[in-house]
């Protein structure tokens, strides 16, 4: 089965098709990086537009690098759900309108299922059951799975997601927009000890996160309590050290209430998924507690970490499979 996917739920627009919910044949991805740059994070209308404008061209260029059409297509998947709903609205009318036109089945993707789901494209693991942590700018949640769509959520953030305390920390100390890869970066040069921030789990299972305290924390280490410094003063070692220990923070209360999780629920297997998947720290911090537990950990190629249509459309096929059709009245969801 060949399903178009499209994705345009934030600042990227995706086309990809995917052969049996695995095969990626294309996935191209327009970020729209450069244009939110100057702002300091996601100006909503202006991603709406770009949607407008990216989204032919990066549909023709999925088609073209897969060597199909879309009549070739056996259906159309799209998120609708969550997200900006300008953004959204893009994704949403582009496939109605093809899945009109050419008589094609719709498939309606929500993005929180579809990125754990990326853990299985272009590969023939079977994570199910799991527990998976889905890490991105807008969520940072543990799901316990039994299948790719049967999953229940048992853990949230409280307040900030993981990528926004990535994003505001890079703002703290006046990185380059995106956020998380550059606080990645320089983290890598920096002393993950140098500076004890406190970790904390909350929750009645203490599988619930906070971010915002350690968000405040970097802010006082960075402009002191009275806020009269700023990031331009500091040397940059110590920027580094602030980075590699407040990433280290961050990722040991990942990891700890991951691994909590999965004990619970008494499963062997971790996945992730969501943007701050990619981040080197996480990767491997992961994957070597996993290991130590006899537990296996699954993370996406870095590519369809963060937003991407070729885990849209492979999440499609299971949705297909299991009867779950959309038709054209249905909606775009914020
Ligand atoms: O999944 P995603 O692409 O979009 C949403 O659905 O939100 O995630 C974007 C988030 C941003 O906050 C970004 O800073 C973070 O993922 N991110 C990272 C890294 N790459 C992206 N955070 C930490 N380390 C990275 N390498
Ligand atoms: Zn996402």
């Amino acid at each position: 089965m060949l399903i178009l996917g499209i994705e345009s739920s934030c600042d990227e627009t995706s086309v990809a098709v995917v052969q049996d919910g695995r095969r990626v044949l294309a996935s191209v991805v327009a970020s729209q990086v450069d244009l939110h740059a100057r702002y300091g994070g996601v100006v909503p209308e202006l991603a709406a537009r770009a949607h407008i404008e990216c989204m032919t061209p990066v549909m023709t260029e999925a088609c073209r690098a897969a060597g199909v059409t879309v009549a070739d297509a056996d259906a159309i998947a799209v998120v609708n759900t969550p997200g900006l709903i300008g953004s959204l609205l893009i994704g949403v009318t582009a496939a109605k309108t093809l899945a009109w036109l050419h008589g094609k089945p719709l498939v309606a993707v929500n993005h929180i299922q579809a990125h754990p789901y990326a853990v299985c494209l272009d590969s023939d693991i079977e994570p199910w059951p799991c527990v998976s942590l889905v890490v991105s700018g807008g969520h940072t949640t543990l799901y316990h799975h039994a299948g790719p769509l049967q999953m229940q959520r048992i853990g949230r953030t409280v307040d900030d997601a993981a990528g926004e305390a990535f994003d505001k920390v890079a703002a703290i100390l006046d990185l380059p927009y995106p956020g998380g890869p550059s606080v990645d970066r320089l983290a890598r040069r920096g002393n993950p000890r140098a500076i004890a921030f406190k970790r904390s789990a909350v929750g009645p299972e203490q599988l619930d996160f906070s971010f915002s305290g350690i968000k405040t924390a970097v802010l006082y280490e960075v402009c002191g309590h009275d806020l009269s410094r700023t990031a331009a003063e500091m040397a940059d070692d110590r920027k580094a050290d602030v980075a590699a220990s407040f990433q280290e923070a961050v990722v040991d209360m990942l990891v700890a209430n991951t691994l909590r999780a999965a004990e619970s629920r008494a499963v062997d297997t971790i996945i992730l998924g969501g943007g701050v998947s990619a981040n080197g720290r996480l990767r491997e911090k992961m994957a070597e507690a996993a290991r130590r537990r006899g537990m296996a950990c699954h993370v996406p190629p870095l590519k369809y970490c963060t937003d991407n249509a070729a885990m849209v459309a492979g999440l499609a096929h299971v949705m297909m499979r299991a009867g779950l059709v959309a038709d054209l009245a249905f909606e775009a969801k914020a």
